[in-house]
């Protein structure tokens, strides 16, 4: 098991729109399981390959924390696509693990539908809605470069992206 280190805003990783991967083979799979790893150590429920400085289109997701189950419900996506979305939106308070102790409302299509390779290489398609489908909206957002931030207005935005590089200079000093 490796424990990846997750990037705090900001970073050109962040920023940047990551590449699709070719395949799900072995190493593609070692990356998921050590993703899901870091994922669930951090704890969060979604990362994304960027936040650990890795730029292909790969994202583990895990809500069973936040539904009460004991038992891990891993996701793991590579080269995911929204292949529907619904026309009704939804409000969610969203986080994020590299813009840490900060959160905000966060609006996105409320449903959306979702193609992507699984962990085994196979092609699957998912409906997401409620909290998943704000996380699963959230990590595709980070493998083109983008950060839930970028969805608010510039005043919220700076606020946050503000108090976020204040954790950051902390974190380096400790
Ligand atoms: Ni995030």
């Amino acid at each position: 098991m490796t424990l990846y280190t997750i990037l705090v805003n900001p970073e050109s990783a962040l920023k940047t729109v990551s590449h699709p991967v070719d395949q799900v083979d072995k190493i593609v799979q070692a990356q998921m399981q050590n993703m899901l790893e870091t994922m669930y150590e951090a704890p969060g429920i979604g990362l994304a390959a960027n936040q650990i400085n890795i730029l292909n289109r790969v994202l583990v997701m895990d809500l069973a924390d936040v539904s009460g189950g004991e038992n891990k419900t891993p996701i793991c996506m590579a080269n995911p696509e929204i292949i529907f979305e619904s026309e009704e939106r939804s409000v969610w308070e969203e986080g994020c693990l590299s813009l840490p102790e900060n959160f905000a409302e966060v609006e996105r299509p409320a449903i959306v539908r979702v193609k992507y390779l699984d962990e085994t290489n196979t092609m699957q398609e998912g409906k997401f809605e409620g909290l998943a489908s704000h996380c699963v909206q959230h990590e595709i957002d980070h493998l083109d470069g983008i950060v839930f931030t970028d969805h608010l207005s510039r005043l919220r935005k700076n606020i946050i992206l503000r108090k976020v590089a204040k954790i950051k200079k902390d974190m380096d000093i400790l």
